[in-house]
């Protein structure tokens, strides 16, 4: 019987109950699931950060710890979690991210809020370009990202990407490296960022990278708070250069009542609700990489541990 240890939480522990039992039989698996394991029993981890549960020393037989997030800084910075890592691709969070990220990248192409929000009855036409005219940047082309380079390529925009490693997408321009950094930041009208959180992406954007961008560019961040330095991008704001910045995750959560952003005219703030890890689709990547380990085979979506993601 292999053990395993849902260690993420009770309120996620109602959710998966049952439809991760579900899937780790229909993956052929004679598993026993349980909030309570005795430590050397374990055989596997099911984990999300929870307060909970943070020393990992007591599991010595455990095979591997399977993430329920995406992003995994507060994870792979854990000293006492030393065995393999997986992080969460899901299709549900997948497609909720692309969900997000279309949506807002059209509010900002079509400028829609002037329409939606407007008190003074103001009959001003203003007719937006066409998506093929409007370049969209993306930072980071992994699960996420490359996603939504795809649905927006569909729309027709004109899409360019960037990345750690040279990628070749269909219908994407894609930069890698510092100096690609320079060349998407100048062309990206709407940028949207889509990295992981690691020890080189922190402070990304800053006052100097910021300004590459074009005059009257619109910010997304659905990724991590910690990727833009806040004083620097409340600095661009207010002098006109950014228009704009949707942003749904920050060094802080929840965002303090007293945090510039939230009474800036030119910033939208989103409770960090672009995407979130669905039970039903999660669980069945669990259960798969549950099955491969058990088959001697490689762990899908494993975390680098040197390079953070
Ligand atoms: N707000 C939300 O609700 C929410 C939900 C889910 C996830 N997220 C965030 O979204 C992030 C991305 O998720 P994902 O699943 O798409 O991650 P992923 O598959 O690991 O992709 C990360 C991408 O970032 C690139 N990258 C990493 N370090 C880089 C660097 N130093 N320079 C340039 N590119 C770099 C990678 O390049 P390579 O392709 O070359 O490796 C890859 O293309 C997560 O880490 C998480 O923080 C947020």
């Amino acid at each position: 019987m292999t053990k395993i240890l849902f260690a993420a939480g009770w309120q996620r522990w109602k959710q998966y109950k049952h439809v991760l039992s579900l899937a780790l039989a229909k993956a052929g698996l004679q598993a026993e699931l349980s909030q309570h394991h005795a430590p050397e029993e374990v055989d596997y981890i099911v984990y999300a950060p929870n307060p909970q549960f943070s020393d990992f020393t007591p599991y010595t037989n455990a095979k591997a710890v399977l993430s329920l997030w995406a992003g995994v800084e507060d994870i792979v910075t854990n000293k006492t979690l030393t065995q393999p890592l997986t992080r969460m691709v899901d299709a549900g969070l997948t497609e909720g991210m692309v969900e997000y990220v279309t949506g807002h990248v059209l509010r900002h192409h079509l400028g829609s809020d002037a329409q939606i929000v407007n008190p003074a009855r103001v009959w001003e036409p203003k007719v937006p370009p066409l998506a093929r005219d409007r370049t969209v940047g993306i930072l980071g082309l992994g699960a996420l990202g490359a996603a939504c380079a795809a649905a927006l390529s569909a729309l027709n925009f004109r899409v360019a990407g960037w990345s750690r490693t040279q990628k070749s997408l269909p219908g994407v321009t894609c930069f890698s490296g510092p100096d690609g950094l320079t060349d998407i930041l100048g062309q990206s009208e709407i940028l949207v960022l889509l990295l992981p959180l690691t020890a080189a992406t922190e402070n990304l954007l800053i006052a100097e990278t910021l300004m590459l961008l074009p005059q009257g560019a619109v910010i997304l961040n659905p990724a991590r708070g910690a990727l833009i330095d806040d004083d620097a991008l409340v600095a661009r704001l207010d002098s006109g250069h950014i228009a704009h910045a949707t942003l749904d995750v920050f060094r802080q959560e929840p965002l303090p009542p007293d945090h510039p952003f939230w009474a800036h005219p030119n910033v939208t703030v989103t409770p960090h609700i672009a995407s979130e890890t669905r039970a039903d689709t999660a669980s069945g990547i669990i259960a798969e990489n549950i099955r491969r380990a058990e088959a001697g085979k490689p762990l899908l979506y494993p975390v680098d541990r040197k390079s953070g993601y």
